[in-house]
């Protein structure tokens, strides 16, 4: 509002305009609304569910039938796929556990590149702090945990190096600039700048020019065969199920346990 602008005159066109002489009521209450929006933020650590909200639960819907005792990847396979379905992203997204060689454990997320009676397979820099781990230590836990479906699968077992081949043919099936990151990168160890790894990336496309870009020595995958393969589904009032399968020879045997 400039100089030019009277007081008097300013009232009266607020006076005078029939829009703001209806908004008032409602903008009062608009800001009102916010206000209170703002003062009860949901909670950092949702609550428990409510008795009643389990109740609700457990009236909708039909229970399930008890996890089937026959072949557990098969089952692992049918839940990865139902995750598929659901999961916004990563379904095969996994928390892989080792130890250093002090024996405290170390977990991170990898990416589940293939499973089947032989174990699950993941893929990374063999330099890397779990590289250097599963080195010492070739064993691991993993657990997927699917949130929407409230489900979760812990894995335990020794750990072995995929086949050349089969590293390879991963390898050739990734994006041409994450081949080129997997020779940039020095996974784990430290960075001095982010320009240092994005130089190291140039670098490398310019040393590969428009050919094939081969797989790094430093990269390949890791195989967990499993011991145990634990599966936990949500089931209402913390009344969890639990199916644990183990090695028994060539086969499996089964245990449910208490939640
Ligand atoms: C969803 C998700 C998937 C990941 N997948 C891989 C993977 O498949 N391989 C890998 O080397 N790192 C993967 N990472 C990065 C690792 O969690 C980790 O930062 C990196 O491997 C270094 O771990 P280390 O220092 O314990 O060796 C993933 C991270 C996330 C969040």
């Amino acid at each position: 509002m400039g100089a030019g602008w009277p007081r008097g005159r300013w009232r009266q066109m607020r006076a005078s305009d029939p829009a703001r002489q209806a908004w008032p009521p409602y903008l009062v209450l608009w800001v009102l609304l916010l206000y209170i929006e703002a003062m009860t933020d949901a909670p950092l650590i949702p609550a428990s569910p409510s008795e009643d909200d389990y109740v609700r639960q457990v009236t909708e819907a039909t229970p399930p039938p008890l996890l089937p005792e026959g072949d557990p990847i098969r089952l692992f396979e049918e839940w990865l796929a139902e995750a598929g379905k659901g999961e916004p992203s990563d379904p095969n997204a996994v928390a892989l556990s080792t130890v250093d060689a002090d024996g405290l454990p170390d977990s991170r997320m990898v990416l589940l590149k293939s499973v089947d009676a032989r174990g699950f397979v993941f893929y990374t820099n063999t330099q890397s702090a779990k590289g250097v781990e599963l080195d010492g230590q070739p064993k691991a836990a993993l657990l997927f945990h699917w949130k929407s479906l409230r489900r979760q699968v812990r894995v335990r077992g020794v750990v072995e190096p995929v086949t050349e081949a089969e590293a390879d043919a991963y390898f050739a099936s990734r994006a041409r600039h994450s081949q080129l990151g997997a020779w940039a990168s020095d996974q784990s160890r430290p960075l001095p700048d982010r320009l240092a790894l994005e130089r190291r990336v140039a670098e490398m496309a310019l040393k590969f020019g428009l050919g094939k870009v081969p797989r790094p020595p430093h990269w390949s995958g890791y195989r967990v065969a499993p011991q145990v393969i634990e599966f936990w589904r949500d089931r209402p009032f913390r009344l969890h199920e639990r199916l644990v399968y183990e090695r028994v020879g060539e086969g499996w045997g089964t245990t449910r346990l208490y939640p």
